[in-house]
């Protein structure tokens, strides 16, 4: 008989599943009236957040695609008071409501929404970032491997999200397939990065060495 996995995962992990799950309901609400893509990280992947700030101890996180700030919450939470979190928003609605959610929930003060496409922003940060997270469209992602090497330093960890156009069977996937590809394949070959993909979530972690 077929298991649930979530079931599992919640008597495992308690409470750890529920931290920001408003934010998570929130998202997933907005996402089928606004016809827009925030799909929020899973539930199930609570977890990475702290198991990262146990091996990275990060004062400072990036996020690519705030989305309405679920995990962002998540990774400021996680990193306590004294860290910050610069998340990139290029849909202004979506920046307003995670800009909203945060200050609700007393986050404000460790969370910046930059506005605007994340190609736009990024040669604007300055480094060096503990923890990165990319998690919006993914066409773009070739662009951003420079300014990865620019913005981290060695120990940090990169999260790549959204790499399932790769591995689509047929034609008809999802666009993108190609800078899926071409992004994974030159992370993989720079020597400043091991990397990992997790076949499970199509999920790739790379340690900047
Ligand atoms: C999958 S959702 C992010 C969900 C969020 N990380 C979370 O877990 O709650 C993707 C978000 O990235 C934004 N986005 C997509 N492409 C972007 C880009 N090139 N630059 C900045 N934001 C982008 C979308 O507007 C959307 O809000």
């Amino acid at each position: 008989m077929p298991v649930n996995p979530m079931s599992i995962l919640e008597r495992l992990y308690g409470n750890q599943l529920r931290v920001h799950e408003d934010l998570h309901r929130a998202s997933n609400a907005h996402r089928r009236s606004h016809g827009c893509d925030v799909y929020p990280s899973d539930l199930a992947q609570a977890p990475l957040w702290p198991l990262l700030a146990a091996l990275v101890h990060p004062r400072r996180f990036l996020e690519i695609g705030c989305g309405l700030g679920y995990t962002a919450a998540l990774m400021a939470t996680t990193g306590g008071p004294g860290c910050r979190v610069d998340t990139i928003e290029a849909n202004p609605l979506h920046a307003d409501l995670a800009e909203r959610a945060l200050a609700v929930k007393g986050l404000s003060s460790r969370i910046r929404v930059h506005r605007g496409l994340a190609r736009t922003v990024l040669p604007d940060l300055r480094g060096p970032y503990d923890v990165v997270f990319l998690d919006s469209d993914w066409q773009d992602y070739p662009r951003y491997l420079s300014h990865l090497v620019r913005l981290t330093r060695r120990g940090s960890v990169v999260v790549s999200a959204n790499l399932f156009p790769l591995f689509w069977r047929g034609e008809k996937g999802p666009a993108g397939k190609n800078s899926v590809r071409a992004y994974l394949r030159n992370l993989i070959r720079d020597s400043r990065f091991r990397t990992y993909i997790l076949r499970s979530d199509w999920h790739a972690i790379s340690v900047r060495v």
